[in-house]
């Protein structure tokens, strides 16, 4: 049986494949109020600057690329149980070739119906405009968590990094709960790294290799494959 290995990512993982990070200099909550354009009282003040909101960052993603970060953490299937726990709401390490993906924030290439959490449909154009509508003729919106909703998959998460023997943490500044708190359900026993071009409050039971994603996930994944400690 192969050993499990977590890989938790956020914005950061995208960055160096041109999609904004949130809390960055730069990033989107410095452009945008969050509460406006990702929360259900935004969506009820104003659902047609949501869509818009959405709309662009669904379009950046379909242009960007996977990076090195994302396609060395696919390659490391060929040895590992990986599980690719990611906050972000792109389709890269799909596209780099893993395999295994939870998104805890739901995807942006889908659509749900405002009325029916459970009717989702993968979109198959970039933009949802306001006037359409679900099966049940309510306005669709993107498949994404908001702040105030309930973030997905959190039971079998907490399980994947509890059971993990190897954790890598990469471009996430840890601020959104729950998830953010999955670090803490670790083993004591795993190997576990947390990578970021800057220091910042480092979970517990971590190493901190600091650097790019493309940089350092390729040699951490490097070292993982040939048996090495990464350093
Ligand atoms: P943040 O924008 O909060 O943090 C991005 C992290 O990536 C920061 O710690 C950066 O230092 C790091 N970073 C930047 N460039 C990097 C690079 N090239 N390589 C590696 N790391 C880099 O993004 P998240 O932690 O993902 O949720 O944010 C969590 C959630 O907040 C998102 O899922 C989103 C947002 O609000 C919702 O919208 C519900």
């Amino acid at each position: 049986m192969k050993e499990k290995l977590v890989v938790f990512s956020g914005a950061g993982v995208s960055a160096e494949s041109g999609l904004k990070t949130f809390r960055d200099m730069g990033g989107l909550w410095h452009e945008y109020a969050l509460e406006e354009v990702a929360s259900p009282k935004g969506w009820r003040a104003n659902p047609a600057a949501v869509l818009r909101f959405y709309n662009e960052r669904r379009q950046a993603v379909l242009q960007a690329q996977p990076n090195a970060a994302h396609l060395a953490i696919a390659d490391l299937e060929a040895v590992f149980d990986v599980v690719v726990i990611t906050q972000n709401i792109d389709d890269l390490h799909e596209r780099a070739g893993s395999s295994h993906v939870v998104h805890v924030h739901g995807e942006i290439l889908k659509a749900r119906s405002s009325v029916d959490a459970s009717l989702i449909h993968v979109l198959d154009k970039p933009t949802i405009e306001l006037g359409e509508v679900c099966a049940k003729g309510s306005q669709l919106r993107p498949d994404v968590v908001w702040f105030g909703e309930n973030v997905r998959h959190m039971v079998a998460c907490e399980q994947h990094f509890a059971t993990a023997t190897r954790i890598l943490a990469v471009g996430t500044s840890l601020t959104v709960y729950p998830v953010a708190g999955l670090v803490e359900v670790a083993s004591d026993a795993a190997e576990r790294y947390f990578v970021s071009p800057e220091i910042q409050k480092l979970p517990y039971g971590f190493r901190f290799l600091q650097g790019p994603a493309t940089v350092v996930v390729p040699h951490i994944a490097r070292c993982w494959l040939e048996g090495r400690q990464p350093e």
